[in-house]
């Protein structure tokens, strides 16, 4: 890519071109030397860190390109195995589609158990996967047929499912089981199961009565080093005529607790705002969160009205506090003027459930979106530059 084909240096998908991708050399050597020894791996982060990206780099470097055949799932919308099934179907095709008919055609004929044919794309002539849950009558049979091919494929395989998690979630409750026999028995292929849910992958391959117990080792992605992530920032900036105040990224850093997503975000926002010669400080970036999060201000009422007034209570003060600890405490009750403890113990749950609040391993509790957290307080008067103060102060 030349210089001046990039519009925005900050690229808030996933997929992230090596320029313009920050770091994470440690993390990415750390994944090559797992897979290449053959191990599966658990990488783990909270959400918004850079799990999906660390995942796309690594498949672009050269020696996993060269060496392996590498398939990509995201399985956060599924909701049983036939979906995820689908999703991994679809993506060995569409990697097929791309290096010809043959394997193509090997892989299609090995999926006897489906019932139906597959349709023709219509601009390449090639197949689709595209398979309906009914199609898929023995998810199980199915299964064993798409991991064999994956064993017998010319190159070593190497598929990572992000979103990982969400097969607890399964109604069908065997699912972890019927993976994990079948993995355990696979030599020319390599997992990387990725997710943000901590509590939910620490228990399915940590506790011994669990079928992935010590199956994998795992990864846990930190935030992106402070001085690294404000040089990169700079130097995006100065790429093309533009200028940064490093100090600012630092305060951008501070403020959004080094998740990559929404100091990156914000800076996606400033960067064509910027006119060359003049410097992009911090009053104009804490300007552009302001921009950010009246834009989100429809999504945050959204998010709002589909909870309870105590999960509304509680989510607000978990916001006030940044990192609240002991919320069922009666100083903590008190403190925000909340009901009764057993009622905030179960709008917790329900947070927790839906992923709007996490808890780390110190037992605090936070808000996942940043946004939503900094859209909250400033309805109290709380503005980015006092959380940035109140941050730094902690
Ligand atoms: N190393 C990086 N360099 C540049 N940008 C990055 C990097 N890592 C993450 N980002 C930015 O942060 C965003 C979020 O990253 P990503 O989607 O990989 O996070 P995630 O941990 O998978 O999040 P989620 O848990 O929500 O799936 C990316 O879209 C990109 O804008
Ligand atoms: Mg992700």
């Amino acid at each position: 890519m030349k210089k001046t084909d990039i519009l925005n240096p900050f690229i808030l998908s996933a997929d992230i071109p090596d320029s313009y991708f920050c770091d994470r050399q440690e993390d990415t050597d750390s994944l090559l030397m797992r897979v290449k020894s053959g191990n599966n791996v658990v990488l783990m982060s909270p959400r918004r860190m850079g799990k999906s990206g660390l995942i796309h780099h690594l498949f672009s470097r050269p020696e996993i390109k060269k060496d392996y055949n590498t398939f990509y799932v995201d399985i956060y919308e599924t909701g049983s195995l036939q979906e995820l099934i689908q999703k991994l179907g679809q993506e060995i095709v569409g990697k097929l589609s791309k290096t010809g008919f043959a394997s193509l055609r090997r892989f299609l004929s090995m999926l006897t158990s489906l019932r139906g044919t597959f349709a023709l794309d219509p601009t390449t002539g090639f197949p689709t996967f595209s398979v309906g849950i009914g199609e898929i009558p023995s998810p199980e049979v199915t299964l064993e047929e798409i991991f064999s091919y994956l064993e017998g494929a010319d190159k070593p395989c190497l598929v990572a499912i992000d979103e990982f998690q969400k097969i607890a979630d399964y109604e069908q409750k065997n699912v972890e089981a019927i993976l994990r026999s079948r993995i355990q028995m696979m030599h020319n292929t390599t997992f990387i199961f990725s997710g943000s849910e901590r509590t939910v992958l620490s228990q399915m391959f940590l506790s011994y009565s669990r079928p992935f117990y010590q199956s994998a080792s795992f990864v846990q992605l930190k935030a992106i080093n402070r001085d690294v992530y404000a040089g990169f920032a700079v130097r995006m900036f100065e790429n093309y005529g533009k200028r940064l105040d490093k100090e600012a990224v630092y305060d951008l850093y501070d403020l959004m607790q080094g998740y990559t997503y929404y100091m990156h975000r914000t800076l996606n926002e400033a960067y064509p705002l910027m006119s060359a010669g003049s410097v992009c400080d911090k009053d104009f970036l804490f300007a552009r969160i302001d921009d950010i999060l009246v834009s989100y201000s429809d999504a945050c009422q959204e998010i709002l009205s589909g909870l309870t007034p105590n999960q509304r209570a509680l989510m607000t003060a978990i916001a006030r506090e940044g990192r609240a600890t002991e919320i069922s405490s009666s100083a903590f009750i008190s403190r925000h003027g909340l009901p009764s403890v057993s009622s905030m113990q179960s709008a917790a749950r329900a947070l927790l459930k839906r992923q709007l609040i996490s808890r780390n391993p110190e037992n605090e509790y936070y808000l996942e979106d940043k946004f939503l957290e900094l859209w909250l307080i400033r309805g109290l008067g709380i503005t980015p530059a006092i959380r940035l103060e109140q941050n730094r102060r902690r």
